[in-house]
Parts: C-alpha cells; sequence; structure tokens
C-alpha cells in the first residue's frame, strides 16, 4: 500500500557531554531503534542529542548551555550520515556555554545551521508535542515552515528576510508619528510577506490532503478540516492593512498583522480540536500531521526523515499502539523510540531493530 523510500540514516553516532550523557558511542539500526530505561536514564536526552544534531538547538531547551553536561565546558556530537545515493557524510556540531557552535561537515567548518537542517531532516514526536495543537499559533507556524524549508528552497532567505524587517518594523513603530514615515519599509516587507504566505499556502495544499488522510486512518470517526490563515484577511491587500493597522500598530509597538501570525487551523465539524479531542486523540492527531508531513517529503525528494519518538507509549492505548507502528514500519525511515519498558515496545521488534539500554546516561546495545 505504502511505497518504501530509499533511506537517509545515521550510521554512527557519539555523544559527548550532552545532559547526563558523558559518553555514548553507538551504530544505530538502519530501521527501528528502541531506547528503554527509568525515569531519569536519560532516554529523552538522548533523542534531544540527535535532534541537535539535525537542528543546532535541543527540543525541550532553549538555551544550550542548559543541555551541556555539568562541570563541562562544551557538548559534541559526531555522526556519519549516509545519504540515500550511499555518500557517507561526517558531520559534527560543538557548542559552548557561550553559545558558540561550530559546525563540521566531511572536516570543513563554517557550515550554517539550515546546510545541516538539510542534512537531516527529523520529524519529532514528543510528550511535549502537544504543542504543536493545543499551543500558540507558533508551533503550527513551525510545521509548516518545516515543510517550506524542505520544500522551497528560496524559503530559508525570504523567511530570514521577513523577520529582520518585522523586527526593525516594530522598533520603528516607537518612533514615528505618521505612515508616510513606514512606507519606504513597508514597500520591501509587502512583497516578501506576500511570497512567504504563497510558498505556505502552496504547501498547505499539498500537505493538507495527506493529513486528512492520515487523520481519517488514526480516528476513522472523525473528519478533519485544515484551513491555512496568512495572518491577515486573504481577500485583503497586505499594504492596504498595514496601513489601515497603523495606529493600532503604532499604540502596540508591533505589527499586528503579516505572515508572522499565520496559522494552520484545524477543525471537526467547525470545532478547534483542542476544544474537542481528549489527550491520547490529540496524540494521535499530532502523530498524524508529523508522519503525513514526513511522507510528503519522502514522496517529494524520494527519501526518508528520521524519526523521533520519546515516550513512545505515553498516552496510547495498545491498539493505537499498534496502528502506529505498523504506520511507521511501512515508511521504512530509520526511527528511534524511547520506552520506560521493553514490555511497551515488544510486539514492535523485528530482526532488523536494535534495542538500547540506557542507565544512569550509560548505553549500552
Ligand atoms: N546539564 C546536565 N548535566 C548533567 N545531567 C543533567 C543535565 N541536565 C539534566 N540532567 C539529568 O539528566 C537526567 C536524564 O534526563 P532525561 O530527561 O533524559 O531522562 P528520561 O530517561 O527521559 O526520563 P523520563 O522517563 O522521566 O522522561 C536527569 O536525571 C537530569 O537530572
Ligand atoms: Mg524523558
Amino acid at each position: 500500500m505504502w511505497t518504501i523510500y530509499t533511506n537517509m540514516t545515521i550510521a554512527k553516532l557519539k555523544i559527548y557531554h550532552f545532559r547526563n550523557i558523558d559518553f555514548a558511542e553507538i551504530e544505530p539500526s538502519t530501521h527501528f531503534n528502541f531506547i528503554i530505561g527509568d525515569n531519569g536514564s536519560g532516554k529523552t536526552s538522548f533523542l534531544e542529542a540527535i535532534y541537535m544534531l539535525g537542528h543546532g538547538k535541543a527540543f525541550r531547551h532553549q538555551l544550550s548551555s542548559r543541555v551541556i553536561q555539568h562541570h563541562q565546558p562544551e557538548l559534541i556530537l559526531f555522526s556519519n550520515i549516509i545519504s540515500p545515493s550511499g555518500k557517507i557524510n561526517s558531520v559534527g556540531l560543538s557548542k559552548s556555554r557561550s553559545g558558540d557552535n561550530k559546525i563540521k561537515i566531511n572536516n570543513d567548518e563554517g557550515f550554517k545551521l539550515a546546510e545541516l537542517a538539510k542534512l537531516l531532516p527529523i520529524e519529532l514526536i514528543t510528550p511535549e508535542g502537544f504543542d504543536l495543537l493545543n499551543g500558540g499559533p507558533k508551533y503550527r507556524r513551525s510545521f509548516i515552515d518545516w515543510g517550506c524549508f524542505h520544500h522551497y528552497n528560496e524559503f530559508i532567505m525570504l523567511w530570514n528576510n521577513l523577520r529582520r524587517l518585522i523586527k526593525q518594523r516594530n522598533a520603528l513603530l516607537k518612533n514615528v508619528h505618521n505612515y508616510n514615515q513606514l512606507r519606504p519599509w513597508d514597500k520591501e516587507l509587502i512583497p516578501i510577506a506576500n511570497q512567504v504566505s504563497q510558498i505556505r499556502a502552496d504547501y498547505i495544499n499539498q500537505i493538507c490532503p495527506e493529513i486528512i488522510q492520515t487523520g481519517q486512518e488514526f480516528l476513522p470517526e472523525y473528519t478533519l478540516d485544515c484551513q491555512f490563515y496568512q495572518g491577515w484577511d486573504e481577500m485583503e491587500d497586505y499594504a492596504e492593512i498595514l496601513i489601515a493597522h497603523f495606529e493600532r500598530d503604532r499604540a502596540l509597538n508591533y505589527t499586528t498583522m503579516g505572515p508572522h501570525k499565520a496559522d494552520l487551523r484545524l477543525r471537526v465539524n467547525n470545532i478547534p480540536i483542542d476544544v474537542l479531542f481528549s489527550r491520547g486523540q490529540l496524540k494521535l492527531l499530532m502523530c498524524a500531521l508529523r508522519l503525513a508531513q514526513g511522507e510528503f517529503y519522502a514522496k517529494q525528494t524520494q527519501q526518508s526523515c528520521l524519526y523521533l519518538l520519546d515516550d513512545f507509549a505515553s498516552e496510547l492505548d495498545l491498539t493505537k499502539r499498534a496502528l502506529l507502528a505498523k504506520r511507521l514500519k511501512s515508511t521504512g525511515a530509520q526511527v528511534f523510540i524511547s520506552a520506560v519498558d521493553q514490555e511497551q515496545i515488544q510486539s514492535m521488534v523485528d530482526e532488523n531493530d536494535k534495542i538500547f539500554h540506557i542507565k544512569s546516561g550509560i548505553i549500552s546495545a
């Protein structure tokens, strides 16, 4: 039923001084990898280290210094990443307490985080990931922008420019008295805002049917509706919106409308899903979104991304766990799954998979 794409996989991973992991070296399976350990043993830390390798930052911690092991000056991550063509890229990332990143790819330095992210696309499913559905719009924007980043080469530059321009505009709002003083700024902002919105809308148009279909598979009793809000009324011209809201923006020192306010609105029979769904159902839908996105990425690029699932079993009953596992297996992707108990994952394990145990930050196969 599903096509299996060529894998992009981590063949080797070394972790130095990451939270309670002093040192770990593993050779993961190209299929499923299970990380089993008690509470506080370091499972999330292990997944967070892999995530950092693909993003330059941790998923639970804004401040990098928090994930550097106590009493150590820096953390170091190293991996061999095998691309679908068989090319081995050796990737190294170090982070110091002052926040300096050093990225090495195939022994060359000076790479940007975006280059790392392109090399190691990751879909993350964690208990905190509920934010995607019941948190503010910024979580859904980052979901949309993950796809835009991976599918539209021009997006990262537009997005960086947009952020800079909105920031400058907000700072300027404190000092201007009439709209004409802002006009030159907005002349630059408007086309970029329109381009960012257009890319997002295009991506969402393609991904929404996939989200709805995966949602249906996981929660067959509901029909999901998925709408993109670009950050202002789509019938209105952004230039006119900026003029019309100038006085309000000036009073608030903040640009109240624009692509920085975009959202993906998910509803069932016009009821927002965060109001309607139970926690288990929200988790399933969150998984549906991530899987649909990962599968779409695989279809477009002919290579699968990596999946990280922290605390796999939480909130899900046995049937739903099996459903999620089956769907994940069908991707053929490399997957890392943490669980507190081997029993929770036993039915998913097959001969290509590896099980790792972690205790006080020490990992054993
Ligand atoms: N900077 C740090 N240096 C050393 N140890 C740390 C650091 N930050 C956190 N820790 C410790 O790392 C341990 C592992 O935390 P982690 O969240 O990875 O556990 P876990 O196995 O995911 O637990 P749970 O099952 O409860 O989710 C914790 O006991 C924590 O106190
Ligand atoms: Mg954990």
